[in-house]
């Protein structure tokens, strides 16, 4: 895993939102996984500005949301899909049938998610795969116990996740119970994950994500067999780091080498 500690949040948005735009003046019609949450919204937002005033084109790229929560209509306000309407696809020239999401009042899920990975693989499968973290370790809606070849399928959500995201509901009560969330096995097949966290309440699951063992306990842990992932954190979220230096040490190296070969590709 490539460790990239930055100053700030706000600092972490931009980092990350560079390695997506990269991405995509690289490959136009490139497949992106994007996530939910607090954690991506200043990425979104960043992204935002590259598209109004750097000319940014999203006009060929497909997307897959890792989840959504059982029950709630696309136009729900804590939907996923209205999520990403409002924080990213109703301000970008995406196509709107390229942007998908996982169906949470789909009448027969099985057929649902079976669809969602064919779907994705008939796209070509994802090229960049973004991530938050639960503070659980959950990647998607993995929650602790979940199998790490998992894919696409209905998850009952852990308490500390009913409660950690009972901030954008009006009570935990309305926090609906089940998502429908990417595998773990679904997010390890795509060719780069980009796992993004901010702040102290993140510092233990980011710990034991790149340091910990790989365990079902923490999914995220699993990206340790993915062979590319970028984690960009801010000072709190990798306070609890022990290799601090050598991922420093890393990042230089890593500079020298882009101003060698070009950028980030
Ligand atoms: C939810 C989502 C995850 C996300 C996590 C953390 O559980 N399913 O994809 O990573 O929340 O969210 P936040 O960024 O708000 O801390």
């Amino acid at each position: 895993m490539r460790v990239i500690v930055e100053e700030h949040a706000d600092a972490v948005a931009v980092r990350a939102a560079s390695f997506i735009a990269a991405l995509v003046r690289r490959k136009p019609d490139c497949v992106l996984g994007l996530a939910t949450g607090g954690t991506p919204v200043g990425t979104y937002r960043e992204l935002i500005r590259l598209h109004r005033e750097e000319g940014l084109d999203f006009s060929q790229v497909t997307t897959f949301n890792l989840d959504e929560y059982v029950g709630l209509a696309p136009t729900h306000p804590q939907s996923y899909r209205h999520f990403m309407q409002v924080h990213l696809f109703d301000h970008i020239n995406i196509r709107p049938e390229r942007t998908h999401v996982p169906d949470g009042r789909a009448l027969d899920f099985e057929a649902a998610c079976a669809q969602y990975e064919q779907r994705i693989r008939e796209a070509g499968g994802i090229d960049l795969q973004l991530l938050g973290i639960g503070s659980d370790g959950h990647i998607a809606f993995n929650e602790p116990g979940s199998s790490l070849g998992s894919r696409t399928r209905l998850k009952t959500l852990a308490r500390e996740t009913i409660r950690d995201n009972a901030r954008f509901f009006a009570s935990e009560d309305e926090v609906p119970r089940m998502a429908v969330t990417m595998g773990v096995g679904t997010i390890l097949e795509s060719r780069r994950c980009l796992l993004l966290a901010t702040g102290r309440s993140k510092a233990e699951a980011i710990r034991a994500t790149i340091e910990g063992p790989v365990t079902a306990q923490v999914t995220a842990s699993a990206l340790q067999f993915h062979r590319e992932v970028i984690v960009v954190l801010d000072e709190e979220a990798a306070s609890l780091l022990e290799r601090r230096e050598y991922y420093e040490d890393v990042e230089r190296s890593q500079r020298l080498y882009e101003q060698q070969i070009g950028r980030f590709g």
